[in-house]
């Protein structure tokens, strides 16, 4: 696959969304400790794969993509915490995340707490101040609706209540698909609700490329699950065999590898058709698609 199209965007978009996210949590009025752990966990890099999904979603409009700077900042900044939570000792007890120690690992389990809480709420804000000239009020709302939605009860902590007390039960393949589509899926969907909410999409359009999130986000968590297996600690830079130490039920360990991988393709392949039917200029967002499929970290 030729990527160099998507390397030059994910370069020049990353950029500005460091820079962006740097700047917001600087300017915060906040006790210098809660900023530092902040920046620590936002800073030790990743994918930016859902900042990505809301860039590449309003390049398929043919939009400026820098429209979705503070909502891709507000979606990083909930996932961020959404790891700070998951690697707590009472959660999964991970040592390493993004290459680095853990957040609670270098500031404690409270700081690391409430960092999390401070990105969240933070996060809400940030939307809250997307300029009139790119959203209007009734768009503003609508993404702050849909991200209460995606990151909450109904949502991704949902998911990591039913990953969480599934741990040491044997699930069916319904109920880890809950799990995935829930703690992965919906953040991930969100992603591109909110490029297609800013581009202007209209209903046949949304609902398309909601078919295709949510299928990338199955894909995207069942490779998670393999590479949790298959992968490299230095190239994932979080430890391998986390999954497997806790217990939980992942698609290698329900269907076999060989399973998981055929299952991962089904998801890729639905997520692509619905991709081609919105009628969009998907270039960017197709080779999203093959990247998540395909990444080894
Ligand atoms: C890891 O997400 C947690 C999951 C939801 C699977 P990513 O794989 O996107 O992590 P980063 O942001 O690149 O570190
Ligand atoms: C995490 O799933 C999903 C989140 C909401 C953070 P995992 O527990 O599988 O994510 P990793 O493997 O630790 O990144
Ligand atoms: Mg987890
Ligand atoms: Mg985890
Ligand atoms: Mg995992």
């Amino acid at each position: 696959m030729d990527t160099k199209v998507l390397d030059a965007f994910t370069q020049e978009y990353k950029q500005l969304l460091e820079s962006e996210l740097r700047t917001l949590v600087e300017k915060l009025n906040a006790p210098p400790n809660i900023k530092e752990a902040m920046h620590y966990s936002l800073r030790a890099g990743g994918k930016r794969i859902r900042p990505l999904l809301v860039f590449a979603t309003l390049a398929a409009f043919g939009k400026d993509p820098k429209m979705g700077l503070l909502a891709a900042s507000a979606i990083e900044m909930i996932h961020t915490y959404s790891l700070i939570h998951d690697d707590l000792p009472s959660m999964d007890n991970d040592d390493l995340r993004r290459g680095k120690p853990t957040n609670h690992k270098v500031f404690g389990e409270a700081l690391a707490i409430l960092a999390g809480d401070a990105l969240l709420t933070y996060s809400f804000e940030v939307i809250g101040k997307i300029p009139n000239e790119i959203a209007s009020s009734e768009t503003k709302l609508q993404l702050v609706i849909e991200m209460a939605k995606a990151a909450g009860s109904e949502g991704m902590v949902g998911g990591q209540v039913a990953d969480i007390e599934g741990e040491g039960k044997s699930l069916t393949i319904e109920e880890l698909e809950y799990i995935h589509i829930h703690k992965t899926g919906k953040l991930l969907k969100y992603s591109v609700i909110a490029g297609a909410l800013l581009g202007g999409a209209n209903h046949d359009q949304l609902e398309n490329l909601k078919a295709f999130a949510h299928h990338l986000g199955l894909a995207f968590q069942i490779q998670d699950d393999i590479l949790d297996l298959e992968g490299n600690t230095e190239l994932l830079g979080k430890p391998v065999g986390s999954d497997t130490t806790n217990q939980k039920s992942t698609y290698p360990q329900l269907l076999s590898m060989e399973g998981a991988k055929e299952a991962l393709q089904k998801q890729l392949v639905l997520s692509k058709q619905y991709l081609e039917d919105t009628g969009l200029n998907i270039h960017l967002l197709n080779e999203i698609a093959e990247l998540v499929a395909s990444r080894d970290h």
